[in-house]
């Protein structure tokens, strides 16, 4: 649990805010977020490059609320994107299109020309397709496009096979060999400036090991590269870093960075700069769910809390089975084997699986711990589910910074023809 949540006497507080209070006054379901955990996990990340020519850029994917894309702006960050979607949040927070950079194997002809009309620091570019259509719409633009290549180092991160993006047979990114193949082909480009090396090799990585092997692999790239005459200009070791939801060693950002740092200097001897973009380990900690428990029943031989978050609220456990601590939000609940399920209908519609979890009654509120990355966006309507409230605390002041969704925002754009 990041420490900018602990217990006082009125129970469990997100900086001096009571949690109980936002659950009052704004309901449940609800994700709330620390604006001091989101920038102290953001300086770390950028305090740990230190000493070398870098820029942090955050993955807006892991939570794109505006106002935490708001905060990471001001704090200086950088914004990864993968979709026009994201480049549109990133736009409206107020981050520097030359800090941005454009991710993903399946950018279409309105994403690549929003992002060319933004002048973004650098598409990273997934297949000789994606280079191929990038020339084209830059020159009907009139555009120059920045191109970092994305490189696929076929390192295995050792974490969840879903969240795996940087051994050989994933869709993810170039082959090395093809990656030198396809940088000879930008000189027949004429809209293309070839200038940087991307990889990102998986999420929740936490063994320093296969991060260090792809980096050095990638690296290796960037000097062949220079080698070749190109001017590479930015290397983006990609984000991934793990974060701590129940038990696991997950390596700091200085002992990750500390373990290429001599590669990186290297590059930075040479004037290339070095970026990442972390998104996990900068909201993961920094956000909760709050949930309240509805009924109580026995099953099967089973317990189960039935709450009013589902899975469309949180899918993470019943996609990846993953694990969320359980906190009782009024402290010194004994525990009890249970499952914490929603109300969706589904049986893979849990939160927390064959646990020993707080003895909560009727009407008591849980927190749902590390929700703050691909929490509330990954977050559907399924079930017709309205979606959550999100909150921002900041110190002894709190707000609402997206609404509860309404009914009539369930059936917003649809439209029932005449022929009916
Ligand atoms: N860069 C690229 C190209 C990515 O694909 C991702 C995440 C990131 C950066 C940020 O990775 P992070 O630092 O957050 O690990 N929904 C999954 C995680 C999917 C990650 C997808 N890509 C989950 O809930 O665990």
């Amino acid at each position: 649990m990041d420490d900018s949540y602990y217990y006082g006497e009125d129970g469990l507080r997100c900086e001096d805010v009571v949690l109980s209070e936002i659950a009052g006054s704004v309901g449940t379901p609800t994700y709330v977020y620390s604006y001091g955990a989101l920038e102290k996990a953001y300086r770390e990340i950028d305090e740990a490059f230190s000493g070398l020519d870098h820029m942090v850029c955050y993955a807006v994917k892991a939570n794109s609320n505006l106002s935490v894309l708001h905060a990471l702006a001001s704090f200086g960050a950088g914004a990864d994107i993968v979709s026009g979607g994201e480049l549109y949040r990133a736009m409206k927070a107020g981050f520097d299109p030359k800090k941005v950079v454009f991710a993903g194997v399946g950018k279409t002809e309105d994403e690549l020309v929003a992002g060319l009309g933004e002048r973004i620091l650098l598409f990273n570019v997934e297949s000789a397709s994606e280079l191929e259509h990038l020339e084209r719409f830059a020159a009907r633009h009139g555009k120059r496009a920045r191109v970092s290549l994305r490189v696929n180092p076929d390192v295995h991160p050792e974490t969840h096979a879903h969240v795996s993006t940087g051994h050989g047979a994933s869709k993810f990114g170039i082959p090395v060999e093809e990656a030198l193949a396809l940088a000879e082909r930008v000189g027949e480009y004429r809209c293309v400036d070839l200038i940087g090396v991307h990889q990102h090799i998986g999420s929740q990585i936490t063994k320093l090991a296969p991060y260090a092997e792809s980096v050095e692999k990638s690296a290796q790239l960037v000097d062949e590269l220079k080698h070749r005459g190109f001017d590479i200009k930015y290397f983006n070791i990609g984000g991934g870093l793990g974060i701590r939801y129940k038990d696991e060693e997950a390596p700091s950002p200085r002992e990750l960075v500390d373990a290429i740092r001599p590669i990186l200097e290297a590059l930075g001897t040479g004037g290339t700069k070095i970026l990442c973009e972390m998104g996990r380990y900068i909201a993961g900690n920094a956000g909760v769910l709050l949930t309240r428990v509805i009924y109580r029943k026995r099953s099967g031989g089973k317990n189960f809390l039935v709450a009013d978050a589902g899975m469309n609220d949180l899918l993470r456990p019943s996609l990846y089975d993953a694990y969320h601590e359980v906190r009782p939000v009024q402290d010194g609940a004994a525990a009890v084997p249970a499952d914490l399920v929603g109300p969706v209908c589904e049986s893979g519609d849990y939160l927390a699986r064959d646990r020993d979890l707080p003895d909560a009654a009727e009407g008591d509120l849980l927190a749902l711990m590390s929700a703050g990355a691909y929490g509330f966006s990954m977050a559907s309507n399924y079930n017709s589910r309205p979606r959550p409230a999100e909150v921002l605390v900041k110190g002894d002041r709190w707000a609402v910074v997206r609404e509860r969704e309404h009914l009539a925002d369930l059936v917003k754009g649809e439209l029932v023809p005449a022929f009916l």
